[in-house]
């Protein structure tokens, strides 16, 4: 007999070899290529079943993430996400909504997501609906935005580092987990002589984009401070970008027991 849960599992590892957002359609080539010229340019790959991909496409210069599942691959490797077929996901810092479409899309969850920029949240809201994915986003501020008890999952990726209040921002997570809620964390990260050793990034991108790299210590005390006590370390590794700095981009689980 073949076990449900199993063929879900095996089908996730199938979407997410690549990389990329496959994306079953039933629109037609023209319509399609009309959508991604409307869209362009474009900072992750879409690749739609009617053979039209956004790499055909004017791609953005500004922070391109061409393997824009990386992380979800990396994640599911370790940590099922079948199992969250059908929650509630929270998307913090959606970007082009590649993860929000693909948990939406493939596993049925009702995602909603916020992003600092209201030409994101048209933009992403357009292409959501383009690919069948029911998602609802708006704009809000990562570091102060709360939904007490709303939500099953939190994926907080690639945004820690940019936000100014680490403190009140994971304070805000913790609480708007459920009971038994997840998150799912990717971060760039620190590792100095003391486990609590962070580093200053600012120099790194200045502006108000880069703050905090924080060691996998301090994102652990922080998560058990506000009630996510069940935490640990998914994956660690290092980008070219960040070579030579002491910094590593970090994977991290937590839960908020029920
Ligand atoms: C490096 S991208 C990561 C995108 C995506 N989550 C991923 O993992 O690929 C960071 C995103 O967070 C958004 N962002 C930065 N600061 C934010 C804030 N304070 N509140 C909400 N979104 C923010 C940025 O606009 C950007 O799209």
């Amino acid at each position: 007999m073949t076990d449900l849960a199993d063929t879900l599992a095996d089908e996730m590892t199938a979407r997410l070899k690549d990389d990329v957002l496959f994306i079953e359609t039933d629109r037609s080539v023209e319509e399609t290529e009309a959508f991604c010229t409307r869209h362009a340019p474009w900072r992750s790959v879409y690749r739609f079943s009617n053979g039209v991909t956004t790499e055909s496409f004017p791609r953005s210069e500004h922070v391109p993430n061409p393997r824009c599942l990386a992380k979800l691959r990396r994640f599911h490797a370790r940590i099922d996400l079948s199992r969250f077929a059908g929650k509630r996901v929270l998307d913090l810092g959606f970007n082009e909504g590649y993860q929000s479409i693909f948990m939406a899309k493939y596993l049925g969850c009702q995602v909603d997501g916020i992003e600092a920029y209201q030409v994101a949240v048209d933009r992403t809201s357009a292409i959501a609906e383009f690919c069948g994915a029911p998602c609802k986003f708006w704009v809000a501020d990562a570091n102060s935005f709360v939904a007490p008890e709303t939500y099953d999952v939190i994926l907080h990726c690639g945004l820690l580092y940019h936000l100014h209040d680490v403190w009140s921002a994971v304070k805000n997570s913790c609480r708007s987990l459920k009971p038994g809620g997840e998150v799912l964390l990717e971060t760039t990260s620190y590792e100095g002589a003391d486990k609590f050793d962070c580093k200053f990034m600012n120099w790194h991108a200045k502006g108000n984009h880069n703050y905090w790299a924080l060691s996998p210590e301090t994102i652990r005390y922080l998560f058990a401070e506000f009630g996510c006590t069940e935490g640990r370390e998914v994956d660690s590794f290092e980008v070219g970008a960040l070579a030579g700095t002491g910094m590593k981009r970090t994977m991290m689980w937590f839960r908020k027991p029920a």
